[in-house]
């Protein structure tokens, strides 16, 4: 296992320590969290807790299913004691940038309903500023896609339609739109840029995260865990 893969998984165990029995936990997709699942399913029958897990996207839903993981039903369950979630970027405010996998729409809908929200990462994915050296994703109405496109260049971006991997033509995500990661270099201002991107019609969601995550868990390549907790901003009610 590669030292930071194995740093994330550590992330993840500390993580899933927050979880307590009859838990409805929400579970974020991509790598970190697939790779976690196991540690999670490990955690659950060790100290013997019962918990059920919402998944974000088929990719987690089927990791899951492998392992074990007792699932629930979004619409059944909208209100989560906890979601664990990584992410493409974080900024000293735990502002986040997420939507590497695709998964961005469903995440966020996820990570909001849950009282907290622990997001995991190793420490690569830590920034002085949200955008330097990282696209912000857009999920897009696959019908509005040019018209979004033009209007994220008269916003100052650098617009790209994600191509898919083992398909050919764009990427869909699980809700059949299309992905535009959308380069801004480094954010002097997130909130303004998700007011303006959100304003755009046609963009269904955002990859911008912000005042969402309560805590982020940085594994090290050292091994250790650093916790960061956020501190309330203005923009938290
Ligand atoms: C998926 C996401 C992921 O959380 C993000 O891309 C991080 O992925 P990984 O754990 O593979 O580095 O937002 O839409």
């Amino acid at each position: 296992m590669s030292e930071y893969k194995s740093a994330r998984c550590l992330a993840v165990k500390k993580a899933a320590e927050q979880i307590e029995d009859g838990y409805v936990v929400g579970l974020g997709s991509g790598s970190t969290i697939a790779e976690g699942i196991e540690e999670i399913a490990v955690m659950l029958k060790t100290r013997n807790l019962k918990a059920m897990f919402v998944p974000s996207s088929y990719q987690i839903e089927l990791a899951a299913i492998s392992h074990g993981l007792k699932l629930g039903l979004f619409a059944e369950y909208p209100e989560l004691d906890l979601a664990i979630d990584g992410a493409d970027q974080v900024d000293p405010q735990l502002n986040l940038i997420k939507g590497g996998g695709a998964a961005l729409a469903r995440e966020k809908v996820v990570d909001t309903s849950a009282k907290r929200l622990l997001i995991v990462v190793d420490e690569r994915k830590l920034a002085a500023r949200l955008g330097e050296g990282q696209s912000v994703p857009l999920e897009v109405l696959p019908f509005a896609c040019q018209a979004v496109i033009r209007r994220i260049r008269k916003l100052g971006g650098k617009p790209t339609l994600r191509e898919g991997k083992g398909k050919v033509g764009p990427i869909v995500t699980d809700n059949g739109n299309f992905i535009v990661d959308s380069d801004y270099g480094p954010i002097d201002d997130p909130h303004s840029l998700e007011l303006q991107l959100r304003s755009i019609p046609g963009i269904v969601e955002t990859g911008l995260f912000l005042d969402m995550a309560h805590a982020v868990y940085v594994g090290k390549r050292d091994g250790s865990v650093q916790i960061l907790q956020r501190r309330l901003s203005s923009h938290d009610q």
